[in-house]
């Protein structure tokens, strides 16, 4: 693994909190205070942290599950199938749901997420997505939230994993290689 000292930061750990703080807002907005989020693994896992919090100093509560769901293999390319592995422990139904995930590409997977959802009878399900990388659409897919677009690069850190690694650290940077 590269040391993270030599990967070039695109998003500063402070510019992502002021963009968490904004969607917060707009979500609150759109949808009110009472709703469920449903964070996807792994990759959503620090921006739904972080989300949720922000979205409690928005003036919501929200109930919150998780969803695992993998696509990509140890590579950087997506094998284009999406598997369920692990589904939501409780019930969506009746229920707005706000779905998270740290990006969108293909779109396969959220995709598959929100029908997932819908199966499962919520009432509505809204996306919410840190970052969206255009022209990589392979599915006709909307994101009602988004925070940052990035570059055609592969990007790591804040949740986003290259072979499981760099998720831990507190800013998005990308893969030089890539
Ligand atoms: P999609 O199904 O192609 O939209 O890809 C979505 C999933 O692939 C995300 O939830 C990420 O886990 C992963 N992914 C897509 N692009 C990147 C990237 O640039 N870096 C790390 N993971 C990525
Ligand atoms: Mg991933």
């Amino acid at each position: 693994m590269a040391d993270h000292a030599s990967i070039p930061v695109l998003f500063s750990t402070p510019e992502i909190a002021a963009k968490v703080k904004e969607m917060a807002e707009a979500i609150r907005k759109a949808m009110g205070t009472e709703f469920m989020v449903i964070a996807l693994l792994k990759g959503g896992f620090v921006f739904s942290a972080d989300l949720v919090r922000a979205l409690h100093h928005a003036g919501c509560s929200p109930q919150i599950d998780f969803l695992t769901l993998s696509s990509y293999g140890e590579g950087t390319e997506s094998t284009g199938t999406v598997a369920l592995a692990k589904d939501i422990t409780d019930s969506v139904q009746g229920k707005k749901v706000l779905l998270v995930d740290d990006i969108l590409e293909s779109g396969r997977t959220l995709a598959y997420a929100k029908e997932l959802l819908l199966k499962h009878d919520a009432s509505s399900v809204s996306i919410a997505v840190l970052l969206e990388k255009p022209g990589k659409r392979k599915v006709n897919f909307h994101a009602d939230f988004v925070g940052f677009t990035v570059p055609d690069k592969f990007v790591v850190g804040y949740g986003l994993d290259f072979a499981n690694h760099y998720r831990e650290l507190p800013f998005i940077g990308y893969l030089e290689k890539h």
